[in-house]
């Protein structure tokens, strides 16, 4: 039998990480929207390019969640986007709503399925998805880290005019202004990145990271990134599906992992079959644990702020 995978939210990433799954033939792919129309447009849309590009799989579109059920894993992308002077944090209230929403009925269908988490603000909203699923917390994994290092490996790489195959690079953190780009652990083929920038550069480059989401909001003007985070949000996805066990930065529930309780934040984990398989905690410097800390405050003040409305 098929795999199956849900998408919930068919905007600018639900949409392509549907096309995306169908391209890769991952699996049967369901996209759902509140919007009426829009998931059965775009997945008929999506359907019909099968022919051209050469995929069979079934693409669904629906406004309600009878045809997720038993889905293998369901990718959360429901909700606002950032506009231009927008922080992530802004889409706080309106988010939760819809993450709750949106979670209570996928779990219903989907007991057993894998939650992929992209709406923002997004280890805040990861909080949520885990608490109303009532899933193990290998189950709920959120994407932030695979973006994040896409974009800082794509600086790095046109920097240095090399392949961007060979830039590998660590961003932990949440996925916000306080995210850790790890310079020290980044390299291209193996040579450190201090051996090949100055730290000047350096510097420049993490804050551009650090900045890479707002600097397309900014260009864009009416939304969000969504071709590198559906693609992110794919990798994942597609390493569950095939348990492939790619070692990637995601978004994590931490218990006492990095002197971090009950929390998500981006590390290094593996990502199989069951989800998130191993927390990675490495050694990090005085100074990188003080930057992941104050990381890890910055979303527990998110997270506390929906504990409130309770
Ligand atoms: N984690 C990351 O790195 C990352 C990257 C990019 C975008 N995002 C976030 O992903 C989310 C989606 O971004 P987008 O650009 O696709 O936005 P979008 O506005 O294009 O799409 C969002 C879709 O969600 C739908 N929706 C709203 N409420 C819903 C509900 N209750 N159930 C089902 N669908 C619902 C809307 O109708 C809309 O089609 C945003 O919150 C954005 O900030 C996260």
């Amino acid at each position: 039998m098929r795999k199956k995978i849900t998408v919930i939210g068919g905007g600018n990433v639900g949409a392509n990480c549907a096309l995306r799954i169908a391209g890769k033939e991952l699996a049967d792919v369901v996209l759902v929207d509140v919007v009426e129309g829009v998931p059965q447009g775009k997945a008929l849309d999506i359907l019909q390019s099968g022919p051209v590009e050469g995929y069979d799989v079934k693409v669904t579109g629906s406004n309600d969640y009878a045809p997720t059920a038993d889905s293998d894993i369901v990718i959360i992308t429901a909700g606002l986007a950032r506009k231009p002077g927008m922080s992530r944090d802004d889409l706080l209230i309106a988010n939760t709503a819809i993450m709750k929403d949106a979670t209570s009925k996928a779990v219903a269908l989907s007991p057993n399925a894998i939650l992929i988490i992209v709406s923002n603000p997004l280890d805040a909203m990861c909080q949520v998805a885990y608490s109303v699923s009532g899933f193990p917390k290998n189950r709920v994994v959120g994407m932030a880290g695979v973006l994040d290092t896409a974009r800082f490996r794509t600086f790095i790489a046109a920097e240095l005019e090399v392949s961007v195959e060979n830039v590998t690079a660590v961003v932990m953190g949440g996925h916000g202004d306080t995210m850790v780009p790890l310079v020290r652990l980044s390299n291209v083929s193996g040579i450190p990145l201090t051996e090949l920038l100055s730290e000047e550069k350096l510097k420049a480059l993490v804050e551009r990271t650090q900045n890479g989401g707002a600097e397309i909001v900014k260009h864009l003007k009416t939304g969000s990134a969504y071709y590198a985070p559906s693609a992110a949000a794919v990798e994942m996805a597609e390493s569950i599906i095939k348990d492939k066990k790619k070692v990637l930065p995601c978004a994590a529930y931490l218990e006492g992992e990095y002197g971090v309780n009950g929390l998500f934040v981006g590390v290094l984990v593996k990502l199989g079959a069951n989800g998130i398989e191993k927390i990675y905690e490495i050694k990090l410097s005085a100074e990188e644990t003080a930057m992941l800390h104050k990381s890890a405050a910055a979303v527990k003040e998110l997270v506390d702020v929906i504990e409130a409305q309770k």
